[in-house]
């Protein structure tokens, strides 16, 4: 394991004299830790990577967690593990070190898995206070391989004997496009495909640990909305509200998770008619609705991703809660749908009735609603632009590469957690709609998890209905 460091150095690092370096590895305390026990994720991941296994009988499998992906010449965005990666070992986000690499050894009809990690720099080489990438005095401290070991309970050997360990073996199928380096130790096999497709397909059903995390995700979700709502008045005055939402919501994401799981979309005013907008840059003014898009992603990097619609001084106007109640009540069909076996399509079916029968009556819809629901008319979706859900785990858009059967046109199971999240979006600049409508958007987003006999709604405790968020606004407003 006492591998010689090749040490990441910057342009602009000074030259070390041996006298410092000498100087620098002496005179520390010991500080190996003792105290590690078994992450509460370790009863549930060797299932899963048991699940993987099988599927691949006497093939190698390697899953890297990915490396840094630069923001802008030599400085990088935050590290964050692949989604795959983070299933199959459970490591949180904030102890994920960049380059480590999942392994699958086959080994009779099974596998022995190791996890190749840069560990801990010690204190006999320069890297610890050399090496910006992995040095403990520029990033912090790396597990230890026997730390890791008893925290993941994996297997673990040195980053740096990769290499070694699979030159000239066959039979090895790799998650590749993550790790460049990697990438080039392993040539393309024909089921590279497959091991993508399988890994998003085995995260379909959420086993319990990852319910418990989705719940916690969706915790620290409701209370950076209350954040926002506090921030309101804030928001009001300066130039790019927007941004004070995004800060608010972010300073919840990081201080009660790992970050946010996708850039929130703070959308004031005709900026919620975009899906996702983004930019965030445009002012927040009384009278208009703040569409807030947002997410927070726990420290296992599960994410819940809901969206309110909010009226900015906290009393909807007439023509607001005329679209909002249609939006409630498409969702409110979409979720009456929800129950093992039904088809994934039956909730976006449901709501979009709801919502083109709501843009007939308002003599918007120029035919019936009953020839726009054909799929190959489908004139309503001018109006409502995207699809009414996805799955939802570790990312946003979760197991997006599983197979049309499993998912897009497959039933519903016990144990999958998706959004149901209908929205209209009135373009300002629509000269069908009557004035009064045009530049609201309003999306409903909620998570929720199948279950035997229905649906959990993880988002209850976050108000839906108008009057009940009109209750929920003031209460916060006044106690801010
Ligand atoms: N926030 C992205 C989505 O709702 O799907
Ligand atoms: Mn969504
Ligand atoms: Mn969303």
């Amino acid at each position: 394991m006492n591998q010689p460091p090749k040490l990441n150095i910057g342009s602009h690092d000074l030259p070390v004299s041996a006298k410092l370096a000498d100087f620098m590895m002496t005179g520390w305390a010991d500080t190996e830790r003792t105290d590690v026990r078994p992450l509460p994720c370790v009863p549930f991941t060797a299932p899963r990577r048991e699940k993987l296994s099988a599927l691949f009988a006497g093939h190698r499998l390697i899953i890297p967690a990915g490396t840094f992906k630069v923001r802008a010449n030599d400085t990088d965005y935050r590290f964050r593990p692949h989604s795959a990666f983070a299933w199959l070992t459970g490591i949180p986000g904030s102890e994920a070190v960049p380059d480590t690499v999942l392994v699958f050894e086959p080994r009779g009809n099974g596998h022995d898995v190791y996890l190749y990690l840069h560990p801990r720099s010690s204190r006999e080489s320069v890297e610890f206070f050399r090496d910006r990438r992995h040095g403990e005095l520029w990033v912090g401290r790396n597990p230890t391989a026997k730390e890791a070991e008893v925290a993941y309970g994996i297997k673990v050997r040195h980053i740096n004997d990769l290499a070694t360990d699979i030159a000239g073996k066959s039979d090895t199928i790799l998650v590749r496009g993550e790790d460049v380096k990697v990438d080039g130790l392993i040539g393309a096999h024909e089921r590279e495909g497959e091991l993508l497709q399988m890994l998003a397909e085995l995260r379909l059903i959420k086993d319990d640990f990852e319910l418990e995390e989705m719940r916690k995700a969706v915790e620290a979700t409701v209370r950076g909305f209350e954040d926002v709502v506090r921030a309101l008045p804030d928001a009001m005055k300066s130039e790019r509200g927007e941004r004070i939402i995004e800060g608010a919501f972010y300073t919840r994401a990081r201080t009660d998770g790992n970050d946010v799981g996708y850039d929130t979309i703070a959308a004031s005013g005709a900026h919620a008619c975009i899906l996702h907008w983004m930019r965030n840059d445009g002012e927040v003014n009384d009278g208009d609705l703040l569409l807030l898009d947002a997410g927070v992603e726990v420290e296992s990097l599960y994410t819940s991703d809901v969206t309110r619609t909010l009226p900015v001084n906290g009393k909807f106007t007439d023509a607001q809660r005329k679209i909002y109640q249609l939006v409630y009540d498409a969702q409110e069909a979409a979720l009456a749908t929800i129950k093992p076996g039904a088809k994934f399509r039956d909730f976006h079916r449901a709501s979009q009735r709801v919502i083109a029968k709501g843009l007939e009556e308002w003599g918007i819809l120029p035919i019936p609603a009953e020839e726009s629901l054909d799929p190959e008319v489908g004139l309503h979706r001018r109006w409502t632009l995207c699809s009414t859900g996805h799955m939802l785990g570790i990312d946003v858009h979760d197991c997006a590469k599983a197979r049309a059967d499993q998912y897009l046109d497959g039933v519903l199971e016990v144990g999958h957690v998706l959004t149901v999240e209908p929205g209209l979006y009135l373009q300002p600049d629509d000269l069908l709609l009557p004035e009064e409508l045009r530049g609201i958007g309003i999306r409903i987003e909620d998570d929720i998890v199948v279950t035997e006999d229905g649906y959990e709604l993880l988002t209850k405790d976050l108000p839906r209905h108008p009057d009940e968020i009109e209750k929920w606004m003031a209460r916060l407003l006044e106690n801010r």
